[in-house]
Order: C-alpha cells, then sequence, then structure tokens
C-alpha cells in the first residue's frame, strides 16, 4: 500500500548534513513507490508556543498563524514522519524546536494527526555518542506523547562542514532505509 512520509528537517543550513541525509532518504522512499511531503523547519518562520491553549479555537492549529500552519496540514496528510536534524547546542536548533512545541495544538485538542510512525536522524560534530543522549531521549518522549511507532534512531557523528556526510556510509544507509521504511 502507498504511504505519504512526512520528511521535516530542522537545519537553517540548505544543502547541509541532514538535508544531504534527507535526501537519499527521499530518494528511497521515491524508489519503492512511496510519497514525500517535506517541511523544511529550520527555514520557515515559527514563533514560539505561547501556551494560551486556544489551539484550534479559531479553526487554526495555532491562534498566532504562522508557517506551523503548513506543517500540521502535512501532519494531518502523512502516515509517518521522518526526522533530519543536525544537533544544536546537544538539542534541536530553535526553528525545528519551535514547530515541535506547537505540536501542543494536537497534544491538547482533539485532533489527532494521521502519522502512526516515526524515525529520528541526527548529525553533529562530536564523536563523543553520548552528546546525543538528550536530543533522542527528547526524540523518544515526543514519538511517545504523539502515539508515534518508534522504529528508531540514527546518529551521524562527527560531520561538520557541509558536505562532511558525503564521505561516510550513512548517504547510502540512508537511501536504503527510505526504501523499506
Ligand atoms: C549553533 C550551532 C551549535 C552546534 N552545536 C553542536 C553540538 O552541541 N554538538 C555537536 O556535536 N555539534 C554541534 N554543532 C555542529 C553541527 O551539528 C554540525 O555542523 C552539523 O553537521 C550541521 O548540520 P547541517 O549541515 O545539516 O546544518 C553545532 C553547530 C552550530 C552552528
Amino acid at each position: 500500500m502507498n504511504k505519504t512520509i512526512l520528511v521535516l528537517t530542522g537545519s537553517p543550513r540548505v544543502g547541509g548534513n541532514s538535508d544531504q541525509l534527507a535526501d537519499a532518504f527521499i530518494r528511497g522512499v521515491q524508489s519503492a513507490g512511496n510519497s514525500v511531503l517535506r517541511f523544511d523547519a529550520g527555514r520557515k518562520q515559527i514563533g514560539p508556543c505561547v501556551g494560551c491553549q486556544g489551539c484550534f479555537s479559531k479553526g487554526t492549529p495555532c491562534m498566532v498563524v504562522d508557517d506551523f500552519t503548513e506543517f500540521a496540514l502535512d501532519l494531518l496528510k502523512a502516515d509517518a514522519i521522518a526526522i533530519f536534524t543536525p544537533l544544536y547546542w546537544f538539542n534541536w536548533p530553535a526553528g525545528i524546536k519551535a514547530a515541535i512545541d506547537k505540536l501542543f495544538s494536537f497534544y491538547c485538542s482533539e485532533n489527532p494527526t494521521r502519522v502512526r510512525e516515526s524515525l529520528f536522524v541526527v548529525c553533529g560534530e562530536s564523536d563523543q555518542m553520548d552528546t546525543y543522549d538528550p536530543i533522542i531521549r527528547t526524540y523518544e518522549k515526543t514519538a511517545e506523547l504523539m502515539h508515534w511507532e518508534n522504529k528508531g534512531h540514527i546518529v551521524v557523528p562527527s560531520v561538520f562542514e557541509a558536505g562532511a556526510v558525503q564521505s561516510t556510509p550513512a548517504i547510502a544507509g540512508m537511501e536504503k532505509i527510505g526504501t523499506y521504511f
């Protein structure tokens, strides 16, 4: 059966390592005949959740209308979500963090998303694997709260300059994973 996979990216840097990992994954997904929606949160304008709890009360997912509306519509169309982000200060870059905070609108309202499965990919400069623990744990708790079946996480360490990921096995690996996700 044809699936729709929402690829959520977190880097503000166009064509950087996490973008290239996402591109490889998308090639795999499409070669398997599945569909892709892509939301580049790091390059969108999403303000902070202000905690007003007015989610969906005026028809839009958030009272403060911004690019989260586009992400929310994608979440209502997708069967699965695959997240690709760089590590910033042991955690999420600000743009994707704002998008994740606004998932609150689905959590606190009666509007469940269609998404049932998730995958998480993070890259960073560090070669110390425990550096990635905080963001992995946050992802795991997010998946649990959103009732996404967590299909796992992948860390791509030791990549700093844009394109460094091309000299790792991760690009071929992501394309392969895309074919059977
Ligand atoms: C503001 C900022 C914070 C960062 N913080 C970390 C960090 O805490 N740990 C780490 O290993 N790398 C860190 N990095 C390095 C990036 O994660 C790394 O360069 C990554 O490959 C960038 O992904 P991108 O090319 O997709 O933007 C940071 C980079 C920036 C610009």
